[in-house]
């Protein structure tokens, strides 16, 4: 298979589905990163520190529906056919208040999500979260966006999400730093990037599917506002993210792994220098760590990264991907263990399939 820039097809299907019948429905996957997202500059806004890198999965998409109601006071928004409620709810009502101000309505919604990646594990559930949801509310209000107004929309909800937008290997722009705020807007969005001819995987170690105890969004501002090693971290990642692009363009995954295994821990040490420390890495992380150095010792190019959580990410060749998913079992023999590929981005469902 060949890795290619596979971009949402949105536009035509929202445009020909936008306002219809004020009612949408779209499915998009997460995405890992290889360069991370760590750190805001504009909390707001949304508008991160430095550019991310990530793949899109072919694993665990998330299936949104919305449907307009006029009759309603309030959104109703449910996950897995449970209402959600505080936080969770509150950042969806602010997500949809912003496409209701684009929109120039003041029509409530009815949103279902369906998600089949453990929430709050640190997979990222946010990121397909947030771009289906600004693909489907965006059609259902009859906004007529493009993929990238959808990837700057979806980012609002969520920084990973503008990513989600697009199918396999992603790059978020930072935007200028010192731009006035709806410029720096407007230049804060995905795209996917050129990649050589590659077959990738990602090795996916879930070694805790539980919630977190620390929010991605609190731990980043914490960081951000109290460890020392952030700024340098930041820096080095902005050379981290042009190096991957060349490894990328070359279909290099031993450079690839190793700038995302070296970008990843740095990223941790950030949060374990910060004050009080945010620490994800968990017993079993460390485990599938050694046994990741154990594969490479065995000529096996596999290499790892960790988000928000203790769960680990090996980035490998597909067709080491058994071989990989057999180290990672007998490291954490209570880890579910998954096999992702590149996916696809994000997109409007059929009027006929909902
Ligand atoms: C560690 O996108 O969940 O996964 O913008 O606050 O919603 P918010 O944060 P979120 O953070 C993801 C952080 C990360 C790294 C990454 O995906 O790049």
């Amino acid at each position: 298979m060949r890795v290619d820039q596979r971009t949402a097809p949105v536009r035509n299907h929202e445009r020909s589905t936008a306002a219809t019948a004020g009612r949408a429905a779209a499915v998009a996957h997460p995405n890992i990163a290889l360069i991370k997202y760590w750190g805001k500059r504009d909390e707001h806004l949304v508008l991160p520190r430095t550019d991310s890198l990530s793949m899109t999965l072919d694993l665990f998409p998330t299936t949104t529906r919305v449907v307009l109601d006029p009759a309603a006071e309030q959104d109703t928004v449910t996950l897995n056919g449970l209402p959600l409620t505080g936080e969770a709810q509150r950042r969806v009502a602010a997500f949809l208040d912003l496409v209701r101000r684009r929109a120039g309505s003041s029509r409530r919604a009815v949103v279902h999500t369906e998600n089949t990646v453990p929430t709050g594990a640190g997979l990222a559930s946010s990121a397909s979260g947030f771009a289906a949801l600004a693909v489907a509310a965006a059609a259902a209000y009859g906004l007529g966006l493009d993929a990238t107004a959808l990837s700057r929309l979806a980012r609002r909800g969520s920084g990973s999400a503008a990513r989600s937008l697009f199918g396999g290997f992603v790059q978020w722009h930072a935007g200028p730093s010192s731009a006035p705020p709806t410029e720096a807007d407007l230049a804060s969005y995905a795209e996917p990037v050129p990649v050589a001819a590659f077959e990738p995987a990602l090795v996916i170690a879930v070694v805790n599917a539980g919630p977190k105890a620390v929010s991605s969004r609190a731990a980043m501002r914490r960081t951000v506002d109290t460890s020392p090693l952030y700024q340098p971290w930041a820096r080095s990642s902005e050379r981290d993210l042009a190096e991957m692009r060349a490894a990328l363009r070359r279909g290099d995954l031993d450079a690839a792994g190793e700038i995302a295994e070296r970008n990843a821990l740095g990223m941790h040490a950030t949060m374990l220098a910060a004050r009080p420390a945010v620490r994800y890495l968990a017993p079993a992380t460390l485990t599938v760590l050694d046994a990741v150095i154990g594969l490479r010792q065995e000529g096996v190019p596999a290499y790892a990264t960790m988000d928000a959580g203790p769960n680990v990410k090996v980035l490998c060749h597909r067709t080491d991907a058994g071989r990989v998913a057999d180290a990672v079992r007998g490291a954490a023999p209570d880890a579910a263990v998954h096999t992702a590929g590149p996916g696809t981005g994000a997109r409007l469902l059929d009027e006929a399939r909902r």
